[in-house]
């Protein structure tokens, strides 16, 4: 099966209050945003609007410098992730064995499913293996849309 991020839905619902344990985990510093971000995505999977408000309150910031720090960095999710997250290389090892095609093809499959977002990803260590993907936290050579379908709906373990 497939591995999905590994996040409490509880959380997800939970409010604001893990946004303040992670305030006070770093004692509302404000030279500290990036950790209690980390902290807040780690927790409840993406930084909901509502956090913004509250960490510029507790850390003593405008909302429009948390918002621009979250917006700046890719890695901070705005909204709820996909419960799988498939990573397609797009180094050129892997872009001249067809990542392009592939990215693209498993993109057609999935426009209509929210359960599965497709992102770019830059080299995995895996180029002998070209093309390669990850799927939640796992790497996998040789990919084709077949079988990243499959791993992403967890008819297979590869
Ligand atoms: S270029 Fe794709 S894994 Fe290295």
């Amino acid at each position: 099966m497939a591995t999905t991020l590994n996040i409490n839905p509880e959380n997800r619902n939970s409010g604001s209050r893990p946004v303040a344990l992670a305030c006070e985990q770093y004692n509302n510093e404000a030279e500290m945003l990036l950790p209690i971000l980390h902290q807040v995505q780690k927790t409840i999977g993406y930084i909901p609007a509502f956090a913004y408000s509250q960490i510029a309150k507790s850390l003593n910031l405008s909302r429009a410098e948390v918002y621009g720090v979250v917006s700046f960095y890719h890695d901070f999710r705005q909204k709820a992730p996909a419960k799988t997250i498939v990573k397609v290389c797009r180094s050129e090892a892997c872009q001249s064995m067809g990542g392009r095609g592939l990215k693209a093809g498993v993109e057609t499959v999935f426009s209509d499913n929210d359960a599965v977002a497709i992102e770019d990803i830059y080299c995995l260590g895996n180029c002998a293996l070209a093309p390669a993907v990850m799927i939640g936290e796992r790497v996998y050579g040789r990919a084709s849309i077949d079988m990243i379908v499959k791993l992403a709906q967890g008819k297979v373990n590869v």
